[in-house]
């Protein structure tokens, strides 16, 4: 099989660290065979499948099968995320050493969504990650200082009685986790930075040799919280869209490597969990299709990335910062690659109701971005072509 390159851009399969898949629990938003679609279309050959699914994945039965069902799709490698505590908010440590040791092999454990507040489980969660040799990644939100919060504190909430989700929200648990990481000499990563005052926190972390990395997500590159001036809720997310000097300041430190890698966040939601009222609606925006032409506008467009710094924040920092070990690395001659042709020339519209997701609504609707996916190829094997799934 040949496939015609002349002009594309040929980059490692991009790893995603950062994907909610739903299944189990919420399959009507999406699956893991209609998330894998569209990891694979939007150039992507390894996704983390984030932990708050229902049953959450606290243990090792979880795990394993949705790392089973990924297998079975074989359209990306699917590495399950293991939960931080039992259940959704829970004030007891899971057994990560079960779940690293299951056949899942998990190497990444998360509070996304479930929010771990209390300093000392993750201080054992810090401790037990280290000897397990992963990452604990931690969502960046002290829920003590979020009740009810609704969107980004500042005027555009305030003007639209929404209660505020104040910086230092995600501020003062990034720093804590820093500080909590760098005693314990374990690997933290930073979920989502959305504001200047994180990145500022970071660069002194890693200046004092705490082993943190951290992602920003493409939504946090290139919205704002004037869109809450449209009152949809699609625009909906945690942490919030933030100020155009936090969108400045988060491009800046993607560009820089204080912020590792780009991460998608894809959260899929029901129809009706988002055409509602704001308050009422679920927080989280789909990623994986619109992730690269977001960063193309963004960064590569603005010339803060040229294709290399693409190929270190879509590939080869995530698969360190996971301890993937076969991914965005290069590559003997005749191993089989996981590799992502791209058209740097094309433009598209962004359709949801085209996209692969079971959920269909997008802040990008309509939305024409840069640079296209014109191959998607996994361990020498086409998984996308030419903008559809390879049979
Ligand atoms: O916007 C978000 N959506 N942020 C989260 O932390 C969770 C996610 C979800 O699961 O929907
Ligand atoms: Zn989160
Ligand atoms: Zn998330
Ligand atoms: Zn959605």
């Amino acid at each position: 099989e040949v496939i015609e390159g002349n002009g594309a851009v040929l980059l490692p399969g991009f790893v995603d660290l950062h994907t909610h898949l739903r299944e189990p629990g919420r399959e009507d938003t999406e699956t893991i065979e209609t998330g894998s679609k569209a990891a694979a279309l939007g150039g992507y050959t390894a996704v983390f499948a984030m932990a708050n699914t229902d049953p959450v994945a606290d243990n090792a039965v979880i795990v394993e099968h949705v790392a089973r069902r990924g297998k079975e799709v074989g359209l990306v490698d699917v590495h399950p995320v293991g939960a931080v505590t039992v259940g959704l908010k829970g004030e007891k440590l899971a057994e990560l050493g079960t779940m690293a040791n299951s056949k899942a092999n998990v190497k990444v454990f998360s509070d996304d969504g479930l929010c771990v507040h209390d300093p000392l489980i993750m201080r054992r969660a810090l401790e037990y990650s280290k000897a397990l040799g992963a990452v604990i990644a931690q969502h960046a939100e002290e829920p003590r200082l979020t009740i009810g919060a609704q969107a980004h504190e500042g005027e555009n909430a305030s003007r639209l009685g929404l209660q505020g989700w104040p910086a230092a929200a995600e501020e003062s648990i990034v720093a804590r986790d820093c500080i909590l990481a760098k005693q314990v000499d374990a690997k933290l990563h930073v979920c989502h930075v959305s504001t200047t005052g994180t990145a500022d926190v970071l660069r002194w972390a890693k200046a004092r040799g705490t082993k943190v990395s951290a992602e920003v997500t493409p939504h946090h590159l290139i919205l704002t919280d004037d869109r809450l001036s449209t009152y949809d809720p699609v625009n909906k997310v945690n942490p919030p869209l933030r100020t155009q000097a936090d969108v400045d300041a988060l491009r800046q430190a993607l560009a820089d490597g204080t912020i590792d890698c780009v991460a998608t966040d894809h959260a899929p939601h029901a129809i009706q969990d988002k055409d509602c009222e704001w308050s009422a609606a679920r927080p989280g925006m789909l990623g994986l299709q619109t992730a690269l032409g977001i960063v193309v506008e963004t960064m590569v467009k603005t010339g803060l990335l040229d294709w290399r710094g693409v190929a270190r924040v879509m590939s080869e920092r995530p698969a360190e910062i996971a301890g993937l070990t076969d991914q965005g690395r290069p590559i003997a001659a005749g191993e089989p690659a996981n590799l992502v042709l791209v058209d740097p020339d094309a433009t598209w519209t962004v359709n949801g109701a085209e996209l692969a997701s079971v959920a269909g609504n997008t802040p990008f609707e309509g939305m024409e971005l840069p640079g296209a996916v014109t191959a998607t190829i996994l361990r020498g094997r086409v998984t996308a072509l030419a903008g559809r799934i390879a049979e």
